[in-house]
């Protein structure tokens, strides 16, 4: 027996980086496993994937729905889907604005409406939501990302004073720069990567990337039962990066 055991998890973004290392975190823990994500290329043995976009309720629903109906019901929901956006104020337009916003807040809302009614029937129901030291520190040339994630942290805490009654705890991730496919593609887009790659590491208080091993054990840790008492909190798995002066 382990912490999770017997425990369902749905884990958004399960198909790369971050949610991928979360989802082989939680069923290492004893937890059933289900992804969502818009693609999957492969399938991972004992996890189940539902292919859904977070921005189509249809979708959204479907999967919940479908992945409900497999395990008999959702005891954790990470919402960890999320997309970049580069520029400062006024670099995008109105339509990216509304793009990057209806994935990684928009798309929180509606997995969430969709896997309440199952959460609230738990016993040891928990959400992790996905934000980003953007969230909560100013980093340039990161004006709209940087405004979805900190809408995450509000949305966290909103969440977190909502669903108290239900039995849900609600708390959010706010990792530093990870060491993932977004970063390798971000890299691959530079005109310098093995510079823009420096920076990177240099800005970590750590002198490198966080892993997404490393994320994945923290917000398992947050959807555990052991962690009954911690609820609208937003733990930073960062290096150092937000509060550390060195
Ligand atoms: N990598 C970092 O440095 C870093 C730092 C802080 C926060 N984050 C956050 O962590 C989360 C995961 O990032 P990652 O680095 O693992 O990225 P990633 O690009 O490796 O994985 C993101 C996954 O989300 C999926 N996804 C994107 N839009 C979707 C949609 N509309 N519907 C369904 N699935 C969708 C993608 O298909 C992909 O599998 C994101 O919310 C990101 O903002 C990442």
């Amino acid at each position: 027996m382990t912490d999770l055991t017997g425990l369902t998890a749905v884990v958004t973004g399960g198909a790369s980086g971050i949610g991928a290392a979360t989802a082989l975190e939680l069923k290492g823990r004893g937890a059933r496993v289900a992804i969502v994500d818009r693609s999957i290329p492969d399938s991972v043995e004992g996890i189940f994937a539902a292919t859904a976009d977070i921005t189509n309720d249809d979708d959204v629903r479907a999967a919940i729905a479908e992945i409900a109906a497999a395990y008999g019901g959702i005891d954790i929901l990470i919402n960890n889907a999320g997309i970049g956006a580069a520029g400062d104020i006024a670099e995008n337009d109105d339509a990216e604005w509304h793009r990057v916003y209806d994935v990684n807040v928009v798309g929180i809302a509606r997995m969430t409406r969709a896997a309440l009614p199952h959460l609230r029937a738990s016993d040891n129901a928990a959400i992790v939501n996905t934000a980003s030291v953007a969230g909560t520190s100013g980093l340039r040339n990161r004006a709209l990302y940087s405004a979805t994630k900190g809408a995450v942290v509000a949305l966290t805490y909103a969440m977190a004073a909502d669903h108290l009654a239900d039995g849900i705890r609600v708390n959010a991730i706010a990792p530093g720069t990870a060491d993932t496919p977004w970063v390798q593609r971000l890299l691959a887009a530079s005109d310098a990567p093995e510079e823009t790659a420096a920076n990177l590491r240099a800005r970590q208080p750590m002198g490198r990337l966080v892993t997404a091993e490393e994320i994945a054990f923290a917000i398992a840790n947050l959807a555990s039962p052991r962690a009954a008492s911690t609820t609208g909190t937003v733990l930073t798995v960062d290096g150092g990066l937000t509060t550390l002066r060195v």
